[in-house]
């Protein structure tokens, strides 16, 4: 690895010493910090709202991000090493030489990156029920995020989302806490294991600690679901949503993301029983916590006494990201609480540690540059493989009235606004914070899969409304628009008119029709099916959409099952008593 000499400082050159420990390492380091270089490393900067890059070196800044659909001028695979380095030096160039640890939501691949793998998002993963292909993916996407150098992935996500009505149902793997758990710390450490040929460490973020998916209907934002009231007590914390953070936990994850929501009445990023006893004290993690974006700010109060009370409950990186409170004024008011002893310097200290032995863990005093080397990982064909086997596993037959699989000579026509739309097929979190349509990234739609994969014999035609090709089967692809976080917050799940019209064309036109549901969540499709010959739910499947085509024409036996009971009326959610599908439910071939 390429190692900047020059700029290496005394203690830089130190710590890489193998025969004194970390925590001997961190504590002389943290004895020659001043005040100024400890609230630095406590602060982490969306990198589009630098005011001057020098900052990082001038306040030795701790961490940076990129956000949902942050990403250099030009989205190309050498820009985002040469963006990663450029930052880093000036890190490796502050006073006492302290590398800085980028962070970025790579949830279902290296999503902000143009050209990288899409995986399923983890609603189509949970619908695996495989941990072995979780591990897989995650370590796909940690290679690919090392090849840009990044070093941090503000993922899995492991909410046990409740009410699909909530626009992150999509992020979760389950409804059901035990699955959540075990394909959670698949994620991990499929993110955190060793990257094949690459020495670069990626680390992972449990996310968000605690409660996120179990909100009250009309508590969130907009009198939604997102970021609202979680009313759980103590005990039912620590039976359900508790054990999958101390898996993560156990599995090593290095970092946790505090929760927007509010469990009983406290916001979660001010809550020292949350943040502190249970996590640190009684789990017993020992890496950092960091806020959500901004998160601090919703605490009530002032921003110094969101800082206050975040800091003393356990909160120890601020994603301040500079978009709303500037990052400037967030370090001035946190030195100021520290110099007034609203903070007691133990804590400031506990903090620091936790975020430099992280770093050390990483390996970032070792190789805090990345070269060229490792591009070709981003998009490989090795990946996009893995991403193919994961959207065959993903897809959930749940009715086939011997429509499935398309095996005799036949002429196929495929419709539907998700049919050839790559962006809908990956959904949010993808290229931009909010997902978009049509050719957003590379990839494979549903419509070239078929195409690409058809049997001798098998003709298939592009009818996008279904109505104006005569065939013998319909393959109607339907669902959602993408949509991230709060955007996707609904009060009704049903099907779109639109879609339905395309379906009853194809009827109309006497072929059998095959309807796909293109959705981040369960929707109201109990009034239709029983005019579909077969339906199956294919999440969101990402760039690998030939999956999709494996299973229709039976190169692959559909294992899929639902990893979400699917209601009759789906705003009732997991806890329905009247469902149409079990939790588990799916078809098989034979
Ligand atoms: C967002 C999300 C969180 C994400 C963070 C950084 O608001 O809540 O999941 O990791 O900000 O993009």
């Amino acid at each position: 690895m390429k190692k900047i000499l020059s700029s290496l400082t005394i203690l830089a050159l130190f710590s890489c010493q193998p025969d004194i420990s970390i925590d001997q390492k961190v504590d002389d380091i943290i004895k020659q910090m001043t005040i100024a270089e400890k609230v630095g490393q406590m602060t982490q900067i969306d990198h589009r709202f630098l005011d001057d890059h020098a900052d990082i070196k001038d306040y030795a800044i701790g961490s940076l991000l990129s956000g949902g659909g942050s990403h250099p001028e030009e989205n190309t695979h050498k820009a985002w090493v040469d963006l990663y380095n450029g930052y880093q030096e000036k890190a490796l160039a502050s006073r006492l030489g302290i590398p800085l640890i980028y962070g970025i939501d790579a949830v279902h691949g290296h999503n902000n990156v143009k050209g990288a793998t899409i995986f399923p998002h983890n609603i189509g993963l949970g619908a695996t029920g495989n941990p072995e292909i979780v591990r897989s993916v995650s370590e796909a996407t940690a290679s690919e995020v090392a090849a840009t150098g990044i070093n941090w992935t503000f993922a899995p996500c492991i909410a046990t989302p409740q009410d699909y009505r909530w626009g992150r149902t999509y992020e979760g793997f389950s409804s059901d806490p035990k699955l959540v758990l075990e394909l959670g710390v698949a994620a991990v450490e499929g993110y955190q294991s060793s990257i094949k040929k690459n020495p670069r460490k990626v680390i992972a973020c449990a996310k968000h600690f605690i409660g996120d998916g179990n909100t009250t209907f009309g508590t969130g934002l907009n009198n939604l679901v997102d970021r609202g009231n979680t009313k759980l007590t103590k005990e039912t914390l620590k039976e359900t949503l508790i054990p999958a953070y101390q898996a993560a936990v156990d599995a090593g994850v290095e970092t946790v993301m505090a929760s927007y929501n509010s469990w009983n009445g406290v916001k979660c990023h001010g809550s020292k029983e949350l943040l502190t006893d249970i996590l640190k004290d009684e789990m017993g993690f020992e890496g950092f916590v960091i806020s959500d974006w901004a998160g601090i700010d919703e605490i009530p109060g002032d921003y110094k006494s969101d800082i206050v009370t975040s800091v003393n409950a356990g909160m120890d990186m601020v994603m301040v990201s500079g978009e709303a409170e500037p990052y400037k004024k967030f370090m001035a008011l946190l030195t100021e609480a520290i110099e007034e002893e609203l903070i007691p310097m133990s804590r400031i200290d506990d903090a620091v540690s936790r975020i430099l032995k992280v770093k050390f863990r990483a390996g970032l005093f070792e190789n805090p540059l990345m070269d060229y080397d490792y591009l070709t990982e981003i998009g490989s064909d090795e990946n996009r493989e893995i991403g193919r086997d994961a959207v065959r596993q993903s897809v959930v037959l749940l009715k086939n009235e011997s429509a499935l699989p398309i095996s005799k000579a036949a002429r196929v026509i495929v419709a539907g606004r998700g049919a050839d739309n790559l962006g809908m097929q990956c959904g949010g979190w993808t290229i931009e914070w909010q997902g978009g349509q049509g050719d957003i990234t590379e990839g494979t739609t549903l419509l070239e899969g078929l195409i690409e994969n058809a049997p001798e014999g098998i003709e298939v035609v592009s009818d996008p409304l279904a109505n104006s090709v005569k065939g013998d089967i319909a393959i109607v692809v339907i669902g959602e628009d993408p949509y991230t976080e709060f955007f996707g917050d609904r009060d009704s799940l049903n099907i779109d008119e639109e879609d339905l019209q395309v379906i009853e064309n194809a009827k109309a036109q006497g072929m059998k029709v095959v309807v796909l549901l293109i959705s981040g969540r369960p929707m109201n499709i109990a009034p239709h099916i029983q005019n579909w010959d077969a339906f199956a739910a294919i999440w969101l499947p990402g760039s690998e959409g030939a999956g999709v085509s494996d299973v229709l024409f039976g190169n692959f036996n559909p294992t899929g099952r639902l990893s979400f009971p699917w209601p009759v009326k789906a705003e009732e959610g997991a806890k329905s008593e009247s469902l149409l599908y079990n939790l588990g439910a799916g078809l098989s071939y034979e």
